[in-house]
This record gives structure tokens, sequence and C-alpha cells, in this order.
């Protein structure tokens, strides 16, 4: 199938798609319309048909989308049919709380190593993976051939790791440190800040009070 470039923001709706065909999927579905699936998952149907259609379009006309080949054409375009090593860089509370979260296996991300400069911690086992020193880390990677390394470091500490991933070949870092990584062209950063995602809701919630309290003054005034 021909593909066309894909734009960033369908490229961030897919997983939610993916999310509720797995759903579908297990609820024993076989197909659903765009109308269904919108109902579903509260977007409009066109907008399903809009971004479906970037991949050639899965659907028929009059028979809907079939779940299973949806669900594994949109697998495919974001590399979660294979199997992606790895690695966590703080095993502090952070690092143990997403190696304990067994779900990231069943999208394919296998935790195969988690790293520490602390000595109480190297040594310990968090779900089958043991913590490991620091220095481990370049020798470790080209032996288990890992591309992804989570950063759950202080901020201060992340510019210096990260140049040490690179070094040593990693292509995907997920960064939890509240700082911008430099990094070269062909290595890819996605940053998840836990806290920025909590001041969008913040935002949201008190326009909202500010609307509803715009809207009593004005109503009082008539
Ligand atoms: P923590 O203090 O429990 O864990 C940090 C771990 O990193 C410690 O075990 C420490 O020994 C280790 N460490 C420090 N320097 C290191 C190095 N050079 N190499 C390897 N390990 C090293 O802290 P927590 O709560 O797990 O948070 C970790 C980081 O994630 C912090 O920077 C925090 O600000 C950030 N964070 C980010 C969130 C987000 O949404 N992005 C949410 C929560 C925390």
């Amino acid at each position: 199938m021909e593909q066309k470039p894909i734009s960033k923001a369908v490229i961030t709706r897919l997983p939610r798609y993916y999310r509720h065909l797995g759903e579908l999927m297990e609820e024993g579905v076989e197909r659903i319309s765009s109308n269904d699936l919108s109902q579903r998952m509260h977007v409009t149907a066109s907008q399903i048909r809009q971004d479906l259609n970037n991949f050639g379009g899965f659907g028929q006309q009059g028979y809907g989308y079939n779940v299973k080949y949806l669900y594994t054409e949109i697998a495919k375009i974001m590399g979660v049919d294979r199997q992606h090593n790895l690695i966590i860089i703080g095993a502090g509370n952070l690092g143990q709380a997403i190696a304990n979260y067994a779900n990231f296996e069943r999208r394919g991300f296998i935790i195969k190593g988690m790293f520490d400069i602390n000595p109480r911690l190297i040594g310990r086992v968090v779900r089958g993976v043991e913590i490991l020193g620091v220095e481990n880390l370049e020798k470790f990677i080209v032996d288990h051939d890992v591309q992804i390394a989570a950063l759950t470091i202080p901020k201060t500490k992340a510019p210096e790791i990260a140049d040490r991933l690179v070094a040593a070949g990693i292509k995907a870092i997920w960064n939890f440190a509240h700082t911008d990584l430099v990094v070269p062209d062909d290595v890819v950063v996605e940053n998840v800040h836990l806290s920025e995602s909590l001041m969008r809701l913040s935002y949201r919630v008190c326009s909202m009070q500010d609307q509803k309290e715009q809207e009593k003054k004005r109503s009082n005034r008539l």
C-alpha cells in the first residue's frame, strides 16, 4: 500500500485508535463503521475517515472498518508489531514504577536492564530485572541490542547520560528528566512531562470556571 507522509497530529492520535481497536477486538467486534467508532471515541466520523484515509483507507463503503486489519496496520505504522529492547536509567521511584508496569511488554517494549549509581539499589531485582551500576551501560547496550533508553534521573545528570547513550548507539530516548536534551538528528527524543500535562489541565479547568462566572454575571445583569 502506498503511504503519503503522515502528519504529526495524526500520529499523535494513532495510539488512541489502537487502544480502542484493541478493546473492540477483546469484545469480539469484527467490523465497525466510522459512525460507531466516532461515538465510541467522541470524535467526529469525518475526522476518523480523514485520519484513516492517510493510510490508503482501510474502510469500505457500507462495510466499515475491519477491526483486526486496522489494528494490525496501525501497529505496523507505530512499530509496535515488533520487539523493542529498552533500558531504564535511574532506578528510583519513577524508574521502578515503569519497570513494574507489565503492559509495556504487551506492546513489545521489553525492559532488558536498569541502571543506577546508588549502591543500595544496585543488585536489587525489579520484576525480574536486575539493577546494574551505570558503569556497565555501554557494554550492556551493545550486548543486548538496546534501542530505547528511559531517562528517570535528576535533570542535572541527564545531559551527560544522554551523551553516553548516543555514543553507545541508542536511537531513542524516552525522557522524563525535566530538561531539553540536545541530540544528533538521527536520535529521537520523546519528552514525557506529567507536570506540563497537569498545567494544561489547570488551564482548561480555570478557563471553564472563568467562562461560567462571566455567563453568571451576564445573566445577573439581564
Ligand atoms: P528518585 O530520586 O526516586 O530516583 C532517581 C534515581 O536516579 C536515583 O535512584 C538516583 O540514584 C539515580 N541517579 C542519579 N544520578 C544518576 C546517574 N548519573 N546515573 C544513573 N542513575 C542516577 O526520583 P524519581 O522520583 O524517580 O524521579 C526521577 C526523575 O524524574 C527526577 O528528575 C524527577 O524530576 C523526574 N520526574 C519526572 C516526571 C515526569 O512527568 N516527567 C514525573 C516524576 C518525576
